[in-house]
């Protein structure tokens, strides 16, 4: 029959060996600390309470020095977004497996498509490397047009079978043609185009806490007979309240952009403080923060993917995530979601 020395023993034996567990939490299923669980039952009745007291105590102090522990690993500098990773650096303190997290852009992507798919919309993927034709030609901007140059593209050395580079997509509008050719199909048969693409993005931006050279757009494209720009509008506003889960107002103001005609720059009621915090960091207190691109599909377009814009029209509108997602979770730096630094992670 084991005694309260028999307790001292073991836990002199296991505070010993405490080290030598590289995952903590192993110790608390040490044989020893099982078998003095088991003997409880054996000890003498008059002994039992004391002796039952002592071992729960020791599993206490095992279980609080097995959480300091794990609180150790965790604690780490405060984030520097601007710092670049240290390729030298020693292995950084890594989650443990059960405590990963999907990537909180990933989470509201998965959000944002559903509500659209309940509007009606199907999801398409995009591409990380895409064609001059795609992020152009088939946008309406021609070989030489100015507007090429406000989108900062990143190029490759490689080039397609027509002699250009190739490029990482600066918007989700490179999926445009492909949707609509896709798709087309179901114009004939009476039904509406409705797709959104939530993916990747890249330009070459100075970075600051607004941008970021990795980003992500999510585009609308809906085509039918008869639409015009008040669908449009009521669509967006209906997705954005969806989204933010509350009434808000949006403005929407004349804006250029080659395959749209007309075009339109999307703002919505600052979520934050509605224009009542002239501190407000979201919207300076202008009370709007502009989050979109949008407009009615130009004809040519339509055209580039043998659609007849005489039978047909459409809207498509590209907008931020990043931005959207800044906003619902009150992010102040865009550069957080793509810096990998765990702090910031594990906040979701
Ligand atoms: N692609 C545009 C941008 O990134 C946004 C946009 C998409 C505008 C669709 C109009 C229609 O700036």
């Amino acid at each position: 029959m084991k005694t309260l020395a028999d307790i001292a023993a073991v836990r002199d034996n296991l505070l010993a060996r405490f080290e030598t567990f590289e995952d903590k939490r192993e110790i608390l299923k040490a044989q020893e600390l099982k078998d003095l669980l088991a003997s409880i039952k054996d000890v003498a009745p008059e002994d039992r309470r004391a002796y039952g007291q002592a071992v729960n105590t020791l599993s206490q102090e095992l279980k609080a020095k097995v959480a300091a522990e794990l609180d150790k690993e965790v604690e780490l500098p405060p984030i520097d977004v601007t710092a670049p990773m240290d390729v030298n650096a020693a292995i950084p303190s890594l989650l443990h497996s059960e405590n990963g997290s999907i990537h909180p852009l990933m989470q509201e992507i998965a959000k944002l498509s559903d509500i659209f798919q309940r509007m009606g919309f199907v999801v398409e993927e995009s591409r990380e490397i895409d064609d001059q034709y795609h992020m152009f030609e088939s946008l309406n901007f021609p070989k030489g047009h100015p507007a090429r140059d406000d989108y900062d593209t990143f190029m490759t050395e490689e080039k397609d079978a027509a002699g250009d580079p190739f490029i990482a997509p600066a918007h989700t509008s490179t999926m445009q043609n492909r949707i609509l050719k896709k798709y087309k199909a179901d114009l004939e048969n009476g039904e509406a185009i409705a797709a959104v693409v939530p993916d990747r993005t890249f330009r070459n931006e100075d970075l600051d806490a607004r941008h970021e050279h990795t980003f992500y757009q999510v585009e609308g494209i809906y085509v039918a007979k008869g639409v015009h720009a008040g669908m449009l509008i009521a669509t967006l506003q209906k997705f954005l309240e969806e989204y933010y889960g509350k009434k808000l107002d949006v403005r929407v103001n004349p804006f250029y952009f080659p395959f749209t005609e007309p075009s339109f720059e999307f703002a919505l009621s600052c979520p934050f403080c509605g224009g009542t915090n002239s501190d407000c960091k979201v919207c300076s207190g202008e009370g709007w923060v502009e989050l979109l691109g949008c407009g009615m599909i130009h004809p040519n377009v339509l055209k580039a993917a043998d659609i007849d814009p005489n039978e047909y029209t459409g809207f498509a509108f590209g907008c931020g995530i990043d931005r959207l997602v800044m906003m619902k979770h009150n992010i102040e730096d865009v550069r957080h979601f793509e810096s990998a630094k765990l702090d910031f992670l594990r906040q979701f």
